[in-house]
């Protein structure tokens, strides 16, 4: 198949007839298996403080949001989660918060060397928009990768939905070129449906991961979380029927698709938010070119205070037994875990 255009990417996306939607995923599977193979690589996701200094207006853990009870987890609390993952034969542990400057970052530098003296796991950050210099310190402490979503690359909305902190513009697409320059293995992503997000707009999200030449690509839907200016406000940004893109499955899944084919040798994960959508989410992302998955080993009493969203598929999920599952659906679908780091391929 030819590279895809701009226009491809557009005509796949409002594609409805099912036999097109269905050459897609093949083409998609194919790529995926040729660039990365049938691997799925597990990466165990703690989320290590719900605080935030940010007010994005659809999410749920934005700092103005009060009636949320806010926790920064312990170090030896983050360890055992580490160890965790190693035992469960994870190779990568990622670390996630809210933008929290009460995560130092001496303190953080330390949690890596730890984490990779004690466990010898690749180690994600997914900490946001953090300065340079703790940038460079949790590299220099062993850090592999750091995601940080674009969001949408539509400047006006990304404004509307993601303020600028005082005076500090938010820049994130600037923040993955140090990353990159850094050293990093660089991951970004989108949300799919957000109010106001055209098709155009996606395709062009589509297009820019494919320019960043980007590692990982991590997409889902939108889940309205009530008590957000967003989920309040939708009704007033949301576009006009047919240039609104829909905040569902489908659409997801094609949008894994067309990452994978303009990405082939990106890591894209089946995501908790498209897993929320469906029992099944996490099989068809792997069946649409998703080649990783982020089992959550945040202690259940945290993981119910980090509520970006509301209903997050991974409340019920017990480690064990969402691991022993895993396995299940994993080979009933002709996939096996991953071994190793499962760093980007052709990088490493
Ligand atoms: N619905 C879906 N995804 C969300 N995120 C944050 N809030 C929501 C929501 N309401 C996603 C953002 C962020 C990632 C950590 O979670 O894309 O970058």
């Amino acid at each position: 198949m030819p590279p895809l255009t701009r226009d491809d990417i557009l005509a796949y996306l409002r594609e409805t007839d099912p036999g097109r939607i269905d050459q897609l995923r093949r083409e998609a599977d194919r790529v995926r298996r040729q660039a990365v193979g049938d691997e799925v690589h597990l990466r165990g996701l703690v989320e290590i403080s719900n605080h935030c200094v940010r007010g994005c207006t659809y999410c749920g853990i934005r700092h103005d949001h009060d009636s949320v009870r806010r926790y920064r987890m312990r170090a030896d609390e983050i360890l055992a989660c580490a160890r965790r993952a190693h035992q469960l034969g994870y190779g990568t542990v990622v670390m996630q918060a809210g933008e929290d400057y009460g995560i130092g970052r001496d303190w953080m530098a330390e949690l890596i060397r730890a984490i990779k003296d004690q466990t010898g796991r690749a180690v994600t950050l997914s900490l946001g928009e953090r300065p340079e210099e703790d940038l460079v310190a949790w590299k220099r402490a062993g850090a592999d990768r750091y995601l940080l979503r674009f969001e949408t690359s539509d400047r006006h909305l990304y404004k509307r939905i993601h303020p600028d902190r005082g005076s500090i513009i938010s820049d994130r697409l600037t923040i993955l070129e140090t990353l990159r320059n850094i050293g990093y293995e660089t991951g970004t992503g989108v949300m799919i449906g957000i109010p106001g997000q055209s098709w155009e707009t996606l395709a062009e999200d589509i297009s820019l991961f494919a320019k960043l030449d980007i590692d990982m690509v991590g997409v889902g839907p939108y889940i309205a979380h009530p008590d957000t200016p967003l989920a309040r406000h939708a009704h007033e940004m949301m576009l006009d029927d047919d240039r609104q893109v829909p905040a569902d499955q489908q659409t997801t899944l094609k949008v894994v698709a067309l990452t994978r084919l303009v990405c082939p040798e990106a890591n894209i994960p089946a995501t908790t938010a498209l897993s929320t959508l469906s029992d099944r989410g996490r099989e068809s992302g792997l069946a649409f070119g998703a080649n990783v998955i982020m089992p959550n080993l945040t202690p259940m009493d945290y993981r119910r205070l980090y509520e970006i969203y509301p209903a997050k598929s991974c409340l019920a999920e017990d480690p064990q037994a969402f691991h022993d599952e895993l396995l299940r659906r994993l080979s009933a679908i002709g996939r096996r875990p991953g071994t190793g780091p499962g760093h980007r391929k052709g990088r490493a």
